[in-house]
């Protein structure tokens, strides 16, 4: 990193994001002195705000949301905060802040673009041409938040655009699940320990479950949300990030291009849906409810619930199913990796009877009883050789302590400040997500010419025909985080035919 001042431009300050995600991160690296000495932070947007106006609106929405401020503490952070008033399309407001980076001298600049996604590149192009992304002066970076294209296409087309003014290795592309602590810890479980490695294959795993569920349901975002879906909200970024963690291999070091290059090689493996096969693979569902909601067409065939079942077909993974689902108004907000492994292929215990072993599971739990689990059998005390299931459980928050786990922006503002892109996300990660989930998406559109989409009640786990996607497969969907071990009930058997679990 260049010696000197960092500027932190925020384009959108008076927006959602910059008031509930970028300041309270920010203010906490301030309060844990991990704010780099002379960062000075630049709001950028057109609201009717001074400098004293954005810091009394940002503090009041702090403490309205429950997180309070320390007086002095709080007076020195935002002594650092000004505001530039201007409109994206304004040359005026690129020329003066192109003035406020020439007087602070040689230093790095970070453009965090919280922006409408139409005025991405338009930002990108006026900060282009006002001489802002020249680095003469120091570093230059810009982040660019999701939704990153909207299709396969149009992220190609939005790639080429920013590539225009910027190298790869100025854009820091958001997407927050790859910044939690839990999935960190993904990459630290699987490769700092020695005893799951050998087991994380085919000849070990019987398939993996990715849960990405919220309770909420569109809340005030009606209209943005029916035209998006939960499969471009949800699975085309994070679940195919959380995927490619999962199930990447070692990269050869922990640098930004060594991890990306792996969860690449690791997407791309991935089979791809034809359109025609999605009844087969993929389902969708909508809560009841969801076309009263505000903004939402009467008649809109949005899906706000999905699963899919993916293969991966590379050595490490062949035949093994990949289950993941995701959707809003469901029984718990919870994000869980579960790792279930094979059944013993043989039971000993004499006096078992009909008993059949349950398989080991190993749960990750990202949120929000952050943790790790893992589930085996023991012995029934004072009985011949009856068994149950028990967890052997790691949480965050016994370990390391409640306050332990940072929100994932802190980590994502430190390490864009840092220059480091390990948790960003390459134009490859970003196009290959679209690859895989065009084609689910276009199936979705043919299914909703065919047969109405079924509709779940909110407070479930979604539309039935999620189960029989699982149970076509003699499996069933796990609740690992939520489900004590001894209320767990056994598995269905593994024993489906080859032929019939393959796409
Ligand atoms: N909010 C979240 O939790 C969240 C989560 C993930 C990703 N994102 C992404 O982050 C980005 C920002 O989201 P957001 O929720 O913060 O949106 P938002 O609340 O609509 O904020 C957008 C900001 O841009 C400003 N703005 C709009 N048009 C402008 C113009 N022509 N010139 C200057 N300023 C203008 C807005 O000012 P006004 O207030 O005057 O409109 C506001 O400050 C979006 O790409 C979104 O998809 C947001």
């Amino acid at each position: 990193m260049t010696a000197g001042p960092a500027t932190l431009v925020i384009f959108g300050a008076s927006g959602d994001l910059a008031h509930r995600k970028l300041i309270p991160a920010l203010y906490s690296l301030y309060v844990k002195q991990r704010l780099p000495q002379d960062l000075t932070i630049v709001g950028f947007a057109i609201d009717d705000f001074d400098d004293e106006g954005i810091r009394r609106s940002y503090r009041e929405w702090i403490e309205a949301h429950g997180g309070g401020v320390d007086e002095q503490r709080w007076r020195e952070f935002a002594g650092r905060i000004r505001y530039l008033r201007s409109g994206f399309e304004e040359d005026a407001g690129y020329g003066e802040l192109k003035s406020i980076l020439d007087q602070a001298g040689p230093g790095g600049c970070l453009c965090y673009l919280a922006v409408p996604p139409r005025f991405i590149v338009e930002v990108i192009r006026r900060l282009g041409e006002s001489g802002i992304t020249r680095e003469d002066g120091g570093w230059r970076r810009v982040v660019v938040e999701k939704p990153f294209g909207h299709d396969l296409e149009s992220a190609r087309r939005l790639n080429r655009d920013i590539h225009a003014v910027l190298r790869e290795d100025q854009i820091y592309r958001i997407d927050h699940y790859v910044a939690k602590e839990t999935v960190q810890n993904l990459l630290v479980l699987r490769f700092a320990n020695t005893i799951f490695e050998p087991l994380w294959n085919r000849n070990y795993v019987d398939h993996v479950q990715i849960t990405l569920a919220e309770e909420v349901g569109v809340e005030h975002r009606g209209a943005f949300y029916d035209r998006v879906g939960v499969i471009r909200d949800i699975f085309q970024n994070h679940l195919m990030q959380l995927m490619a963690v999962v199930a990447m291999e070692p990269p050869a070091a922990l640098e930004a291009d060594a991890l990306h290059n792996e969860k690449v090689k690791l997407l791309a493996a991935v089979r791809v849906m034809e359109p025609g096969e999605v009844e087969r693979y993929a389902l969708r569902g909508r809560y009841r409810g969801f076309r009263e909601e505000p903004g939402v067409a009467p008649d809109s065939e949005t899906a706000t619930f999905a699963a899919l079942k993916l293969y991966i077909d590379n050595w490490r993974w062949d035949g093994v199913p990949f289950y993941l689902r995701s959707g809003k108004k469901l029984a718990r907000k919870v994000t869980e990796i579960l790792v279930q492994f094979k059944r013993p292929p043989h039971l000993v215990f004499p006096g078992a009877g009909g008993f059949r072993a349950r398989s080991n599971l190993l749960a990750l739990c990202l949120q929000p009883d952050e943790g790790v689990h893992l589930r085996f059998e023991a012995k029934v005390p004072d009985t011949v050789a009856e068994m149950r299931p028990v967890d052997m459980e790691f949480r965050y928050a016994e370990s390391f302590g409640e306050s332990a786990i940072p929100d994932a922006y802190e980590r994502l503002l430190l390490d864009a400040v840092a220059g480091d892109r390990s948790l960003f996300v390459r134009n490859d990660g970003i196009e290959i997500g679209w690859r895989l989930m065009d084609p689910v998406i276009e199936g979705f559109r043919l299914d909703a010419e065919r047969r109405p989409c079924p509709v779940y009640e909110p407070g479930t786990w979604g539309p039935a025909e999620a189960d029989e996607l699982l149970g076509r497969d003699r499996r069933r969907w796990l609740y690992g985080c939520g489900e004590r071990a001894g209320e767990a009930c056994d598995t269905a058997s593994h024993e489906a035919a080859a032929g019939q679990d393959q796409l």
